[in-house]
C-alpha cells in the first residue's frame, strides 16, 4: 500500500497465447500460493494489466470461507445482481497484516476471459463474489481500505482476532 502502481487503473489484454501472458500467470499463481492469498491481481506484482486470479480449497487466513474454483479472469466486467450488500472481514497481500470490515454485493455476475481467450461468465454469491470484487477493484486502483465505512473496523490481526493466529501474509 502506497506504491502508486497500486493507485493505477490497468490496461486491458489483447495478446493471449503470448509467452509474457503465460509467464505472468505463473508468477502471479507462484506469488499468491506462496502467501496463502485467496486472490492476486497483476497490479500487485507491479504489472498494469487487467488480469486476475483467484481460488481455493481452503484457505488459512479465511479458514470459514466455503471453497472457490481456481480462476484466471482477464479483462473482467462485474455486474451486481441486485442492491444487496453484506459486510464481511477482508485482508489483502498489499495490506500485510491487517483486516478491514468491508461491504460488497452479495450477488454478482462476472464475465471475462480466461488464459486462453475463451468467454467466461458466471454468477456467484458471497465469498466468492467478494473475492472478484476485491481482486477487480485492485485493476481500478482501488484497495480495501478505501471502501471501509467505520474506519474502527480497521486494524491488524493480532488485535483484531487475538490468538487466531492468521498468517501475517
Ligand atoms: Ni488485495
Amino acid at each position: 500500500m502506497g506504491d502508486p502502481r497500486l493507485l493505477a487503473v490497468a490496461a486491458p489484454v489483447s495478446g493471449f497465447g503470448a509467452p509474457e501472458l503465460e509467464n505472468l500467470l505463473i508468477d502471479m499463481r507462484d506469488t499468491m500460493r506462496d502467501l496463502n492469498g485467496a486472490g492476486l491481481a497483476a497490479p500487485q506484482i507491479g504489472v498494469g494489466l487487467r488480469v486476475v486470479i483467484f481460488g481455493f480449497e481452503s484457505n488459512p487466513r479465511y479458514p470459514e470461507a466455503d471453497s472457490v474454483p481456481f480462476t484466471v479472469l482477464i479483462n473482467p466486467v462485474l455486474t451486481p445482481l441486485g442492491e444487496e450488500q453484506d459486510e464481511g472481514w477482508e485482508g489483502c497481500l498489499s495490506v500485510p497484516g491487517m483486516r478491514g470490515l468491508v461491504p460488497r454485493y452479495r450477488n454478482l455476475r462476472y464475465t471475462g476471459e480466461d488464459a486462453a481467450g475463451m468467454p467466461i461468465d458466471r454468477t456467484v454469491s458471497d465469498f466468492h463474489a467478494r473475492v472478484v470484487q476485491h481482486e477487480v477493484d485492485h485493476l481500478d486502483g482501488i484497495l480495501y481500505p478505501q471502501r471501509i465505512r467505520d474506519l474502527t473496523q480497521f486494524g491488524f490481526n493480532d488485535a483484531l482476532f487475538p490468538g487466531e493466529d492468521i498468517p501475517d501474509d
